[in-house]
């Protein structure tokens, strides 16, 4: 019997390509030019499934226009905004995603963005690979310590819950809000906020673990800035458009808040300019599954979803919502 064809778009691991050769004919992406919507369309050509990333837009106008061969997306995220998801259902064409194997890496990111953001490792970095340290001054780079901080998690899921755990072994105090409440085992001693303005007044560090939705989108703006408290620290490891940026940047060169450690930013890679001139932002290139094993990992459950789904099984990670 053949065996299906895919496109797979971004280079992978090697380990994670070699697997893919085995089980697919898998065409990949050995130079990892940069897909565009032809490419993905023209790469599609004949294929019977997709296993696309974060940078493929795959929106509902290059979903109508795949070829009927494709039966399957399986995403090498756990984030899916980047698909139309009712566009795929409509044309019948299952979508994956890969949840649960970069919960761990993420958190820790969010944790190194917390302090990164509370010690001004910016600014201190900056006075240092710039030569400008001329001395240990007593009252020179105070930044702020977590322990003994309210930490508000918006959005207490897999990572979310990851992040909490790591901020409980600083001393911090968890405070969430999520669509739901979660069991007193999940909570785990987290205070359940029933809506965002209750959550955000008591969050000297917020960070961000939802999922972009039309709710979340932008929920982070010149409305929500003021109930938090002064000089909070917003951290940001989910995605970029969760937050408004004119409105952050605004609170965070006014003093209005403390610091951000951002990992993720709306248009990437093409973040706002002005968070380049703030010295109190902690900035990353989207790192927060960026280690081997986790995306060794992420690789291996796109291709388990996929061999399920053509071994005729029903894949682990179905995206039903
Ligand atoms: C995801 O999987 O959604 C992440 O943003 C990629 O690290």
């Amino acid at each position: 019997m053949s065996r299906p064809r895919i496109l797979v778009t971004r280079k992978l691991p090697p380990d994670v390509e070699a697997r893919a050769l085995s089980h697919f004919e898998a065409t990949l992406n050995p130079d990892d030019t940069l897909p565009t919507r032809e490419s993905i369309l023209a790469g599609a050509e004949g294929k019977d499934g997709l296993l696309v990333t974060v940078t493929d837009k795959l929106d509902a106008g290059l979903i109508a226009a795949l070829p009927a061969s494709i039966r399957i997306i399986s995403t090498f995220s756990v984030g899916y905004d980047h698909i139309d998801i009712a566009a795929a259902r409509a044309r019948g064409i299952a979508v994956t995603n890969t949840p649960d194997v970069l919960t761990d890496a993420t958190a820790e990111i969010a944790l190194l963005l917390m302090l990164g953001a509370a010690r001004n490792a910016t600014s201190a970095i900056a006075t240092l690979r710039e030569g400008r340290w001329k001395n240990w001054a007593p009252t020179g780079m105070l930044g702020t310590e977590l322990s003994g901080k309210r930490l508000g998690i918006l959005g207490l899921g897999r990572i979310g819950r990851a992040t909490a755990a790591r901020a409980r072994a600083f001393g911090m105090e968890i405070h969430y809000h999520s669509r739901q409440r979660l069991s007193p085992e999940l909570e785990d001693g987290a205070i359940y906020h029933a809506d965002i303005a209750s959550l955000f007044g008591v969050s000297d560090v917020l960070s961000i673990h939802c999922a972009s939705t039309p709710e979340t989108r932008r929920i982070l703006n010149r409305d929500t800035i003021p109930l938090l408290p002064e000089g909070a620290i917003i951290v940001n490891t989910a995605r970029g458009d969760i937050v408004d940026d004119e409105a952050l940047i605004e609170a965070l060169a006014s003093g209005r808040l403390g610091a951000a450690g951002l990992d993720v930013f709306a248009n990437e890679p093409n973040l706002h300019p002005a968070y380049l001139g703030l010295s109190n932002a902690f900035l990353l290139p989207h790192l927060g599954s960026a280690t081997l094993e986790t995306r060794n990992a992420m690789g291996f459950r796109a291709l388990d979803n996929l061999e399920a789904f053509f071994g005729g099984k029903t894949p682990q990670d179905l995206v039903t919502n």
